[in-house]
């Protein structure tokens, strides 16, 4: 048992498993600042990391009808996934097999056919070629024929589509376990991107990694989340799976322990929320920490009136933050109404560069349009599709609490330069960045 209680339920199933993890042997070798930039490691992680790993491409919820279309920049490729004709959604690399063209600029749209902008040689929506101006001109050696685009190994989970280079990696549900067993207790599928959000960073991808694998900078780096959720590693838990991926199980919907008084504050970012589940903030007078279980009393009583099914839920995903990452470069921080989903994408050409995104994935109650969100602390409605917001760091919000990640990391890439630094010191709550730097090795060794 894990220091997140979970108590029996009669008659449903109890949503995750929270069974603490053993703990893995870890290394002590020095996580050096070279990581961080060095061409050639950041090289050696495009061969061995970035192709070889399940990656997300788009949200299933974009495709909607044959022709629809997504691209996504992801270092030196863009991926191109596109729905079939037989609504299957099928990942390319986007380049045109005459002479390298990129076929699709756009990030997302519908076609009927993927026509090159250049020669217009044309594919149908499963990648064959269809089209060839001038085709006798060819000689029929070269086979213009046989000249499809390249697929890319694709396959759906959780309301995304994922891609993987490789073709020979493991299936998606085994390279995900145990995450994809753990998720499933929440309707993935239903959740709508209410945010989209991508920022060029000039940081490299692993200090995000790092940071969203440890809640050690949550106390000073986020001093309002004390008064919303239970910071303190000493009451949280921290899983390492075998698979590299982790997790860490923080308490929400109250103050954390150590935090006497601060009501106002409380009510500030809660109150909202406290009473969209018929609970007054000023009954709570002087026992704040009681609104954890009150909270999860009354959303398991008006849920299905309020339009949620929170049948698959344990109590304390009611209230609580489940926060997981995954290896390499995700996070899905889980919410009782929501994922703030987060990654960071290799740059195509500096590793001292990466793309940021912050997708906020909400989960609205049945028949409701608009729908209060604690975790961005803002109305948001799901009939405005989310537009893709993409600049340098400060020209959009990810969120108060992201926006105050985002704030440290390229400080944190320039100073480690410095001649000053030589290699980390990490405290034991920090051991997921430990395990992230172990396998990534681990990875690496592969070749
Ligand atoms: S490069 Fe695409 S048709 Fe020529
Ligand atoms: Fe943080």
């Amino acid at each position: 048992m894990g220091k997140i209680e979970q108590k029996p339920q009669s008659g449903r199933p109890i949503g995750i498993d929270l069974t603490k993890a053993p703990e893995p042997e870890l290394s002590n070798k020095a996580i050096t600042p070279e990581r961080y930039w060095d061409r050639d490691f950041w090289k050696r992680e495009w061969e061995t990391v970035w192709t070889r790993t399940w990656q997300v491409a788009a949200m299933v919820n974009q495709f909607n009808k044959p022709g629809d279309f997504v691209t996504l920049e992801f270092g030196t490729e863009v991926i191109l996934a596109v729905m079939g004709d037989d609504s299957e959604i099928r990942c390319f690399y986007n380049v045109c097999q005459h002479r390298g063209m990129m076929l699709v600029t756009a990030e997302t749209g519908n076609m009927r056919r993927l026509t090159c902008p250049y020669h217009a040689w044309s594919y149908d929506l499963r990648g064959n070629i269809k089209t060839i101006p001038d085709e006798p001109d060819f000689a029929p050696e070269l086979a213009c024929r046989t000249k499809n685009l390249v697929p890319i190994r694709t396959e759906c989970w959780g309301g995304f589509v994922w891609f993987n280079m490789d073709d020979e990696a493991m299936p998606l549900r085994e390279f995900l376990a145990p995450v994809a067993d753990h998720l499933d207790a929440y309707p993935m599928e239903k959740m709508v991107r209410t945010t989209w959000v991508t920022i060029e960073g000039d940081f490299n991808w692993k200090l995000v990694q790092d940071n969203f694998n440890e809640s050690y900078h949550v106390f000073h780096a986020h001093p309002q989340l004390k008064y919303v959720a239970e910071f303190s590693y000493l009451y949280s838990q921290f899983d390492l799976y075998p698979s590299g991926h982790a997790r860490m199980l923080m308490a929400g919907g109250a103050p954390s322990r150590t935090v006497r008084g601060g009501e106002p504050e409380i009510i500030r970012q809660m109150g909202e929320h406290i009473r969209f589940w018929g609970l007054d903030p000023d009954d709570f007078a002087g026992r704040m920490h009681d609104l954890r279980e009150a909270l999860q009393r009354q959303k398991r009583k008006l849920g299905a009136e309020k339009g949620y099914d929170f049948s698959s839920y344990d109590d304390v995903m009611l209230t609580d933050n489940w926060h997981y990452t995954l290896f390499p470069n995700l996070s899905f921080s889980m919410k009782p109404d929501g994922n703030i989903w987060l990654r960071a994408r290799p740059h195509p050409t500096d590793p001292e560069k990466c793309f940021f995104d912050m997708w906020y994935l909400n989960l609205f109650p049945e028949g409701q349009t608009t729908y209060y969100s604690p975790t961005m602390r803002d109305w948001v409605s799901m009939e405005t599709p989310a537009p893709h917001q993409t600049g340098k760091a400060g020209e959009y919000t990810m969120g108060p609490t992201i926006d105050q990640d985002l704030a440290l990391w390229s400080a944190q890439q320039k100073a480690l330069h410095s001649r000053g630094y030589k290699r980390e010191v990490l405290a034991g709550q920090e051991s997921r960045v430990r395990y992230f730097h172990d396998n990534l090795d681990r990875w690496m060794a592969r070749g």
